[in-house]
């Protein structure tokens, strides 16, 4: 029977000790602010952008909400992270993705202050992550190393492989892992024998976008799965990209979806705001 990664109770964890400390920092009269910017209504961000906002409620993050029209131009949105930049008072941004079609994703991006961009985003802090510098870590990645440490999963030395190479997930996943001394390898849709990669690793972590893609075939005995994936089944039903029923039996832990990652890329959002404040070096004078 493999272990069952609980990332909503792991990442309850986090988040009680986050709200701690946020408490901690009020009492030194700072309060932190999350500034979410949503364009358009497509229905999934609006529900993650429902479930940040809640998130920071609970952990005493004060948060504002820009919910504007899908016809918003860019550069309304434009200005209006520049307005937000330059705001004292608040500490990080968050622009909900995906934009509009019309919209410049990476022009976007590249507005937000690298000093408030607590989504990691930012080439600059990507940079940073590839280069072992100090800056804002992609928060889905960083929530799974979270996941790994946490279960008592050791990452050093392990043959570590990731599938998918987006920029939000795949590519800071790697490097992460890297930087926690795993020996690391990206594959995807282009890797040949690819079931054969897979049933190397030790740790698999699946972020391609594929209901169900990794069976048990892809799997070596014992090792750790971290499905990444959020989709919808026939049924409208929410799935992850690897196939629970014929993984399980052969793997040593593996997090369920819903209920395993989901969660702790909402915990390390609330992480990276908390570390945008104590990158002020804040002091009470
Ligand atoms: N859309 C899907 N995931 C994310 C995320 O982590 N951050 C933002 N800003 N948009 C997303």
């Amino acid at each position: 029977m493999a272990m069952i990664i609980d990332g909503r109770e792991i990442s309850l964890l986090v988040k009680n000790e986050i709200k701690e400390k946020v408490e901690e920092l009020k009492k030194r009269g700072k309060e932190i602010t999350l500034a979410v910017i949503q364009v358009g209504d497509n229905p999934a961000s609006t529900v993650y952008v429902r479930n940040k906002k809640k998130a920071c409620e609970y952990t005493g993050i004060r948060s504002l909400s820009y919910e504007l029209p899908e016809e918003t131009s860019e550069e309304e949105l434009l200005a209006l992270v520049e307005q937000l930049n330059e705001r004292p008072d608040v500490n990080g941004i968050l622009v909900q993705l995906p934009l509009p079609p019309l919209m410049d994703e990476d022009a976007v991006i590249r507005a937000i202050s690298p000093l408030k961009d607590v989504d990691g985003f930012h080439p600059q802090n990507v940079g940073n992550l590839c280069i072992g510098q100090p800056g804002f870590v992609s928060c889905t990645p960083l929530g799974v190393i979270e996941l790994l440490k946490r279960s008592g999963v050791s990452i050093a030395g392990k043959k570590c492989v990731v599938l998918g190479r987006s920029n939000i997930v795949g590519k800071p996943m790697a490097l992460l892992l890297l930087r926690e001394n795993a020996t690391v390898t990206v594959a995807h849709s282009k890797t040949e024998n690819l079931k054969e990669v897979t049933q190397e690793a030790d740790i698999l972590v699946v972020a391609v976008g594929r209901p169900g893609m990794v069976t048990g075939e892809y799997v070596k005995e014992g090792a750790v799965v971290i499905d990444v994936g959020i989709n919808r089944d026939e049924n409208n039903k929410l799935c992850g990209d690897v196939d629970f029923d014929t993984v399980e039996p052969i793997c040593g832990a593996i997090t369920p979806v819903p209920g395993g990652v989901g969660p702790m890329t909402i915990a390390m959002l609330l992480h990276n705001c908390l570390e945008s404040v104590e990158r002020e070096k804040y002091e009470v004078s």
